[in-house]
């Protein structure tokens, strides 16, 4: 049976940077509160008036993932799409992405898990690889979340975390030897849907009666993200880990020889937490928080991007990506690269 390798990677990120005081001008913050809190020191934003759209971040991330790979869009047989900040309400980005790349009339698919939606959707990559259906797919994670966010005080808990940016990568069906994804776990739990989320536009709210309705106005907390931030964190500390050993319990694999852990940077002090619940070294644990922020469906493939990049990761080294975050929904993936 055919197994799933990485064959190429990409990221892209907007140009303006946004730090932690630049937030503080505009409401009640400050640099002390988000680094500590966090460890975010800044962020990128395309902005609410960028002309830019998520698909348009992507197709730089993308290009660089074919180029990295060796194909061309001809070559690719599928498109995954995963964001929670699309282009249109729908259809989906996926579309998008043929048509910008100029790939024949493929499949696109688009996957709506947010922070988990990288791995929900290299997991699917995955299954369409080993059932021999298809040879190359392009795995997309990206975000704009700068054009939804509420840069007051009134939403500052949510608002300083999170940041634009777009990662792809191009998962091939291989028959090389010790390499390619062992094991994927998925989870979810709906009872915890609304403790972060977006609740509008949706079909609860009759979304164009309510739009139209002047008499009755939609309220900021429809509009905007919302997050239970406690309750949130103590449920990512614990599936995070459960979900990495299940990986290493399915796979047969020993946690002593991951090479590299890529956790979906949702906060790096849960980062730190779960490190220490799985006795990792530092030098097994990728960060880059810092910069980003948490940039939901694309922070595990600008993170791997950049992994490769700086050499972090080798042929045949043991890595785990593991996600956790609104749904709820958790996932890992774990791979000899
Ligand atoms: O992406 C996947 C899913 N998301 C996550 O995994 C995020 C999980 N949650 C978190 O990362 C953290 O809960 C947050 C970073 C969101 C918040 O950190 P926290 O340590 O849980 O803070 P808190 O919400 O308990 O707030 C503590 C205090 C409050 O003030 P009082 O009531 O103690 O006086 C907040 O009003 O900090 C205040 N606060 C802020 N102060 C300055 C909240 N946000 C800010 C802010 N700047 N940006």
């Amino acid at each position: 049976m055919k197994k799933s390798i990485i064959t190429g990677m990409g990221h892209f990120v907007p140009q303006r940077v946004v730090t932690n005081d630049d937030l503080a001008k505009v409401m009640d913050t400050n640099d002390e509160w988000i680094r500590e809190r966090t460890g975010i020191e800044e962020r990128r934003h395309l902005g609410k008036n960028s002309e830019t759209n998520t698909s348009d971040l992507v197709v730089k991330a993308a290009e660089m993932a074919l180029k990295n790979a060796g194909i061309s869009a001809s070559d690719i047989d599928f498109i995954i799409f995963a964001t929670l900040s699309p282009d249109y309400f729908f259809p989906g980005c996926g579309v998008l992405i043929q048509k910008k790349l100029g790939c024949d009339t493929i499949g696109a698919l688009d996957v709506r898990n947010q922070c988990s939606g990288f791995i929900y959707a290299l997991s699917t990559a995955d299954a369409f690889i080993r059932s021999g259906i298809y040879r190359n797919i392009l795995v997309i994670g990206a975000e704009n979340h700068s054009f939804g966010l509420d840069l007051t005080t009134r939403s500052r808990s949510v608002s300083v975390i999170f940041g634009d940016g777009a990662g792809a990568v191009v998962v091939s069906a291989s028959d090389e030897q010790g390499r390619g994804i062992i094991t994927t776990n998925l989870h979810s739990e709906g009872e915890y849907a609304e403790n972060l989320a977006v609740l509008f536009p949706g079909t609860q709210y009759g979304w164009a009666d309510v739009l139209l309705d002047e008499d009755n106005p939609i309220t900021a907390d429809e509009i905007y993200p919302h997050m239970d931030g406690n309750f949130v964190f103590k449920h990512a500390v614990t599936r995070f880990p459960e979900s990495v050993k299940e990986a290493f319990e399915k796979s047969g694999e020993r946690i002593e020889n991951l090479k590299l852990f890529i956790p979906h940077q949702a906060n790096l002090r849960i980062s730190q937490f779960v490190q220490r619940q799985l006795g990792l070294r530092d030098e097994q644990v990728f960060n880059n928080i810092q910069k980003y922020g948490n940039t939901t469906a694309a922070s595990i493939p600008i993170a791997l991007s950049e992994a490769v990049q700086q050499g972090r990761v080798q042929k045949g080294d043991l890595i785990c990506m593991t996600a956790f975050g609104s749904g709820f929904t958790w996932g890992s993936v774990l791979m000899r690269w």
